[in-house]
């Protein structure tokens, strides 16, 4: 059974010449045993038709935000969600733009936008537009983003101009995507407990305590390791983000429901990543109704401490589990980082520091350095969390298997 086996790729096409190419990418994937859902831009059914693709693809074609048919929404969101992989072939230097700068004017750059999976760029233009600075910058763009970019190749284009702008042979598509899967199942067998996003600690019952944390680095590294074969449990708080389908998702709101969650799961998980920003401290009380501005000038809250999770489960970990932890520190960053690693009984700690802009819970980029027990040091630059993820993921898997 190959890699493709039962794998959802969303397929992209745009108006190119070269979507007649999409027709036997779409046999290919298939045939592989891959389930193929199409996205077709308007201009792309000029060139190709939706009856052709949903014959090869046994799906009906997505094209336009409403079915003609019924009226129903095609969601974008659970596309982005069900996916594997997206591929965009062929990628026009409009698409290649419009997805760049975030212009969601059809159903294929909506489903990019929602896209939870990698994605794979095949682009398809004539030479000049190939070479032109603003496609040279849009795919660059896309590229610092994680996207892959499929080289085009060089050789006759449909303009009968000799050079580069030739999309990507469809079998090569394909063994690009199963190299892509046979690298990424290095976490297969293994169970991942992680723990994500802010907690919220009530006040009354419209106040609470809590914190900027987005959860999207936690969640980053639960879609990376469930992506690479691994079971994976998220324990998140209170977040507007979610993972995808792929990951059991346990949804709480207190530092003390993180607690409890994690302790039904962490005997079994052989690795454990605490992300999540957890209040130091609760109210003592948590007023029942809602505390009402009159009478006193001062409101007085009585905190008590909240429990440390990684400190509480790092206490009893066995010698098979390999732990990590985060640490946000705004000064004196790697002794601290090293202090929480050996207190918390942690294997590793991720260190992010306040000081370096883009770096943090409030972006979406993230710049850490890793640290171990052994010493080891790796600096990365500033990237996307999904591609932090993605390095956290390369660090961890080579001591697991030490
Ligand atoms: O807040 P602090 O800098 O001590 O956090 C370091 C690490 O400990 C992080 O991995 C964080 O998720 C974890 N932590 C926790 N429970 C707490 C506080 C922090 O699991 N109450």
């Amino acid at each position: 059974m190959g890699v493709l086996q039962g794998k959802h790729i969303v397929l992209g096409i745009s108006g190119s010449i070269a979507a007649y190419k999409a027709a036997s990418l779409t046999r290919l994937l298939v045939k592989a045993g891959a389930e193929v859902q199409i996205v077709i831009t308007p201009a792309g059914k000029e060139f190709i038709t939706p009856i052709t693709l949903s014959a090869l693809s046994s799906r009906p074609v997505i094209s336009e935000f409403f079915s003609g048919r019924d009226g129903t929404w095609n969601s974008h969101v659970d596309i982005g969600l069900w996916a594997d992989a997206m591929v965009i072939a062929p990628a026009t230097a409009a698409t290649i733009g419009k997805m760049a700068h975030g212009v969601a004017d059809n159903m294929l750059i909506t489903t990019y936008l929602s896209m939870k999976a990698p994605v794979f760029v095949a682009p398809a233009m004539d030479l000049d537009m190939a070479a032109h600075p603003s496609t040279l910058d849009n795919l660059e763009l896309l590229a610092q983003r994680g996207n892959y970019i499929i080289e085009s190749q060089s050789g006759e284009l449909a303009s009968h101009l000799v050079g580069k702008g030739r999309m990507e042979e469809p079998e090569v598509i394909v063994s690009i995507l199963e190299d892509y899967f046979t690298e990424s199942l290095d976490f297969e067998g293994r169970r991942v407990l992680i723990t994500a996003g802010p907690t919220h600690e009530a006040i009354d019952p419209v106040r609470f305590i809590g914190n900027h944390s987005s959860g999207r680095m936690g969640i980053a590294l639960a879609d990376e390791f469930a992506r690479r074969g691994a079971e994976v449990s998220l324990v998140l708080g209170p977040s507007s983000l979610k993972p995808s389908e792929r990951v059991e998702l346990i949804s709480v709101t207190t530092a003390e429901e993180m607690l409890a969650a994690c302790q039904e799961r962490i005997g079994t998980a052989h690795l454990a990543i605490f992300a999540a920003a957890v209040a130091d401290y609760r109210p003592r009380y948590s007023s029942a109704t809602k505390i009402k501005r009159e009478g006193e000038d001062c409101l007085e809250l009585e905190l008590v401490q909240n429990p440390d999770i990684a400190a509480t489960l790092g206490a009893a970990k066995e010698p098979w589990q390999y732990f990590m932890g985060f640490a946000l520190e705004s000064d004196a960053g790697v002794e601290e980082a090293k202090r929480k690693m050996q207190r918390k009984h942690l294997d590793a700690i991720v260190l992010n520091s306040l000081q370096d802009a883009g770096a943090g819970f409030a972006h979406p980029t993230n710049k850490v350095t890793l640290f171990d027990r052994e010493g080891a040091i790796e600096a990365y630059e500033l990237k996307t969390k999904e591609a932090v993820a993605h390095d956290i993921a390369d660090f961890v898997a080579k001591r697991l298997d030490a």
